[in-house]
């Protein structure tokens, strides 16, 4: 029943793929439960003086948006169907209520919030000058201090746990932005499912959501989006183009510990069992999870823990989203498969050899010898060690229009978890407990500019 009243709606023909529409479906559920102020918000856009201009609106940025074609026809067929009188009505309500899981007018209201009719956009800095951020960041200490430079300071933190860094960072940079009378964006994001019961205290804390959004909305517009895949940008639209920072603290083993590009999966997978231990994707109390076999223990972790990704997919990412990007508290085994990415010898990126603390010396030679003798807190160019990569393939599809790859004009490196001047994450805060680990590594990057 439910699929012959999306065919009647859906002029392409094209069957409508059951894991995009159980995937939509969930994102715009996840829309409405994440945002209960957009959700009253939204009562507005479908009043009588309104509902005209906003279905024009809602069309418009289904079009523009980069949901599977399928999904976006049906969208685009059934909201122009709207206005359609029985009997072809019941095809209106049934397929608004396939694509969306709601009654229509809870469907076009979830919709409105999902495709981000509700919240403004967020200005940013149009006419920024990269080369400019490198000497700027040359000649600072605290790279955060670039947010009181600009105009329309904005950071985005991918894989935010707890929200302890954007607490650290609104109590050190909050007073002096409303004292110069800006505004600044905090977007944070996590691929946790929140009320998951994997991640136990490391949630996005709910004191700390509350304290957020007690701050003047006029100086601070903090957004968190739970359940979100970093390395999948395409939604919500009320993310920015371009932020003035970037960040990503502790990012996440084995996730971008292993580079699918350099290593293969049968390497890879084989390497994780003889390290972690047996693993498999199991259910747990109707969770998806991945029980791990490790050291005769059993562990469950959320399913997509073991989702090798690697650094490649991390880095174009964050080049794409960020005027400046802070890779902070990276752990050894991250950062050395990070920085073979980010150098031109492409010794450095041997394939199918997984890095170890034996062959890590042999591989980077001078490069470790320079960088392991940087002692905590200390900094140094690593375009003065050896020549950055100049153009790195992007690993995110699709590229930016006209785009074959991507590069830094700027690569610091620092050695530590916590800098005296800098804002820090939980885990960065940790390191100083985990005796067993060597000190992590900080990466403070500048993209080239387009035109750079
Ligand atoms: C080691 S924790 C670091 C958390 C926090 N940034 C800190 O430094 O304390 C890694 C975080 O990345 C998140 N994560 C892992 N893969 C992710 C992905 N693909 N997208 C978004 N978050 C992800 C995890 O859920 C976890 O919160």
């Amino acid at each position: 029943m439910a699929r012959d009243s999306l065919s009647n709606t859906q002029n392409s023909g094209e069957a409508l793929d059951q894991d995009a529409l159980s995937q939509f479906r969930h994102q715009v559920k996840q829309a409405k439960h994440e945002d209960a102020v957009g959700w009253e918000l939204t009562r507005k856009l479908l009043d009588a003086h309104s509902l005209d201009a906003t279905l024009k609106r809602l069309l418009e940025r289904i079009r523009d948006s980069q949901c599977s074609p399928s999904i976006q026809n049906a969208l685009l067929a059934t909201i122009m169907s709207q206005e359609a009188t029985s009997p072809k009505r019941m095809g209106y309500v049934d397929s608004l209520k396939e694509l969306t899981g709601f009654p229509p007018t809870k469907a076009l209201r979830a919709l409105c919030l999902y495709f981000d009719l509700v919240h403004p956009e967020s200005p940013s800095d149009s006419n920024f000058d990269s080369q400019a951020l490198e000497t700027f960041i040359q000649s600072h200490s605290n790279p955060y201090d670039w947010l009181l430079e600009t105009d329309h300071p904005s950071l985005l933190d991918l894989g935010a746990w707890d929200l302890s860094f954007e607490e650290e960072l609104l109590d050190q940079f909050f007073p002096q932005i409303q004292n110069a009378g800006k505004s600044i964006t905090l977007h944070a994001l996590d691929r946790l499912q929140p009320g998951s019961q994997f991640g136990g205290v490391y949630h996005a804390n709910q004191e700390r959501l509350i304290r957020f959004s007690q701050y003047a909305r006029e100086h601070l517009n903090f957004r968190f989006w739970g359940a979100k895949d970093m390395l999948d940008l395409s939604t919500p639209r009320e993310l920015l183009k371009s932020y003035s920072i970037v960040t990503c603290h502790a990012p996440a083993t084995p996730t971008f510990a292993f580079e699918p590009t350099r290593l293969s999966q049968h390497t890879i997978q084989e390497h994780l069992t003889r390290t972690k231990g047996e693993f498999k994707n199991v259910r747990v109390q109707g969770e998806e999870a991945l029980e791990v076999k490790h050291r005769g223990r059993t562990l469950t972790f959320p399913s997509w823990k073991f989702a090798i990704r690697g650094p490649l997919a991390l880095l174009d990412q964050v080049a794409r989203r960020g005027q400046l990007c802070i890779l902070s508290a990276i752990d050894s085994e991250v950062f050395w498969e990070i920085l073979a990415q980010l150098i031109e010898d492409e010794a450095m990126r041997p394939l199918n050899v997984v890095f170890t603390e034996e062959n890590i010396p042999k591989i980077f030679k001078d490069v470790y010898e320079s960088l392991s003798s940087l002692k905590e807190g200390e900094r140094c160019s690593l375009s003065k060690i050896t020549p950055l990569r100049p153009q790195l393939p992007h690993a995110l599809m699709p590229s930016p229009r006209g785009s074959s790859g991507f590069r830094f004009r700027h690569v610091e490196i620092r050695r530590g978890a916590v800098f005296s001047d800098m804002p820090a994450s939980f885990t960065a805060r940790q390191f100083s407990r985990m005796t067993e680990e060597t000190p992590p590594w900080c990466l403070i990057l500048v993209p080239a500019g387009k035109n750079s």
